[in-house]
């Protein structure tokens, strides 16, 4: 596969995350909910590992339009979180696709202990070749997940191959809101393994070529800096668990990382969008 060795690194940051399924499990047990009972509504306080959690959620599902009888695909899964509050809230059919198979099977193993899996399902796989036939899903939807993607233009033809026509791609993503240095690239990459960060005219080129016309583009980039800086005060506040986990340099590495992350956005370097587009035919 090309860009074996950027998917590979993506890989490892993710099976040394943070927000993991024994986080997730430790937390509901430090609020005095036992994991056996727990139900989604429990779960869903900490198993969005995306900025702004079920609000930005709930306004990407009603920008979007999805419904009860909507089959919604979710690409780059991760714990499951969206994939799971989806048809809790609003009881349409999910499928995930993760590239990390640990967080699949940690997606896989939440939902069950929440009695979501007759509704949800993850499959382990890349976004560039997707293991789906052609306009198989309603929705298309993703958050916080592409800018780890090295070859956008073939994610986006993958993405507008599996939705159905007049189906809708909907998702949030890390964007460039000014031209990036190869070396703030190159330390965006070796901290964060972000592959290839979008600009918003970028997204919007691609989708337009692969035949979606844009409904709705949301600039985000301002409210994502204070959400990131609360995010950031989040993983500090981990530490112990982190430490316990993944040690001291893990630790380090990873607070070092997330600190230049959010001066970028202070910077006014980074931003993001939510995009709604329909496919044609
Ligand atoms: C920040 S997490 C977002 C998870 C989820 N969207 C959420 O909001 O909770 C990013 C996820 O993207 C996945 N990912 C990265 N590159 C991928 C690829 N090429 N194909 C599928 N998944 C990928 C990672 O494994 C990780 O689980």
């Amino acid at each position: 596969m090309a860009h074996q060795r950027e998917l590979d690194n993506v890989t490892r940051f993710y099976q040394n995350h943070p927000i993991n399924e024994e986080q997730i499990l430790k937390a509901l047990e430090d609020k005095g909910i036992d994991p056996a009972r727990a139900t989604e509504n429990d779960l869903k306080a900490f198993d969005q590992d995306h900025y702004g959690g079920i609000a930005a959620l709930e306004s990407l599902m009603r920008e979007a339009g999805i419904t009860n009888r909507h089959n919604v695909l979710d690409v780059c899964s991760g714990m499951g979180g969206p994939a799971r509050y989806l048809p809790h809230s609003i009881g349409c059919h999910v499928t995930g696709v993760d590239l990390t198979e640990s967080r699949c099977a940690g997606a896989t193993r939440l939902t069950r202990m929440v009695h979501l899996d007759k509704l949800v399902g993850f499959h382990h796989g890349n976004a560039l070749e997707m293991p789906f036939a052609d306009a198989s899903f309603d929705v298309v939807m993703a958050q916080e997940a592409w800018a780890h993607i090295p070859d956008k233009p073939r994610l986006v033809a993958q993405v507008a191959r599996v939705v159905k026509p007049h189906g809708v791609v909907a998702f949030t993503d890390i964007m460039r809101a000014a031209p990036l240095t190869q070396e703030v690239a190159q330390r965006l990459f070796d901290g964060m393994t972000f592959t290839q960060i979008e600009s918003i005219e970028g997204y919007a080129a691609l989708l337009e070529a692969n035949g979606c016309t844009i409904e709705r583009c949301t600039d985000l980039g301002r409210e994502w800096t204070g959400i990131l800086q609360q995010r950031h005060a989040m993983y500090r506040s981990m530490k112990p668990s982190t430490v316990a986990k993944f040690g001291e340099a893990g630790y380090r590495k990873y607070d070092d990382a997330y600190a230049f992350f959010v001066s970028l956005y202070e910077q006014g370097v980074l931003g993001g969008a939510r995009f709604i587009a329909r496919k044609r035919k």
